[in-house]
């Protein structure tokens, strides 16, 4: 089974707003909604779960009910504290609920990036033939600078070897199992995503193409941004 675990726990706070950023409408539907039909659409996927703040529960199962219908394999799960936490409930509801066994597949991905293509979900579930998890990147544009008191710069890396980390980010149940099973709360709360603990415990992590317009709605220009893409969105 191919499963895809949706991020949509956050709060969005750098878009502002009243309702987070997830569920403001593009194409006539939630930020959150149209990311969920992608997979689907993709051919590639067994079962969506999403993950949210339990706030938004109730709405959230209004809108499943009105746009995935009949799918039952098609649920909300409550989401957590951080990222990780939302991926790690996703994971073990699946396990639970959909059955997943270890060599299943998990493809995870932001709610606020609706841009994602077949072509990265293809590429993601071939990935793990030869390695253990992967991630969607794209090389830097800009110049990066590391600067331990934000005043002056003390390293220019060399921005050829610099990518920027994109989702999807995929795996198999076994290895999550084991990652998540030696890490702790300190260090779950510290990494941004799941590649970067699955790299602290040395295992290998697969880059495949992201691409600039799988963007990630964080603040206002971004949303306008993300309509002026969705007119003309062609996977
Ligand atoms: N996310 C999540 N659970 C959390 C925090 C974030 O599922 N506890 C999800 C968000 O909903 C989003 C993705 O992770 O789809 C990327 O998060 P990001 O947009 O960076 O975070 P937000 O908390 O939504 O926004 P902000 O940092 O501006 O508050």
């Amino acid at each position: 089974m191919i499963m895809a675990g949706i991020v949509a726990g956050g709060s969005g706070s750098r878009m502002g707003g009243d309702l987070p950023k997830q569920f403001l409408e593009l194409e006539k539907r939630p930020i959150l909604v149209y990311t969920m039909e992608r997979f689907l659409s993709s051919g590639y996927i067994d079962a969506v779960i999403v993950g949210i703040n339990p706030i938004y529960k109730e709405h959230m199962d209004y809108l499943i009910k009105k746009y995935f219908a009949g799918n039952k394999n098609v649920y909300a799960v409550e989401g957590g504290a951080d990222r990780n936490a939302t991926i790690r409930n996703i994971v073990s509801s699946a396990e639970k609920q959909l059955h997943l066994s270890e060599d299943d597949i998990i493809i995870t991905h932001d709610a606020v990036r609706p841009f994602v293509t077949n072509k990265m979900i293809s590429d993601s579930i071939n990935a793990l033939e030869h390695c253990q998890i992967c991630t969607a990147a794209v090389p830097m544009t800009d110049t990066v600078v590391y600067s331990e008191n934000g005043i002056t710069a003390d390293q220019f890396p060399d921005r050829s070897q610099l990518r920027s980390v994109q989702t999807p980010q995929t795996f198999r149940l076994a290895s999550f199992k084991e990652v998540y099973g030696s890490i702790d709360t300190a260090e779950l709360q510290k990494a941004t995503d799941v590649c970067s603990l699955y790299q602290r415990k040395g295992y290998e992590v697969c880059l495949i193409d992201g691409n600039s317009l799988n963007i990630k709605i964080t603040y206002p220009c971004d949303y306008e941004l993300a309509k002026l893409i969705a007119r003309d969105f062609d996977n």
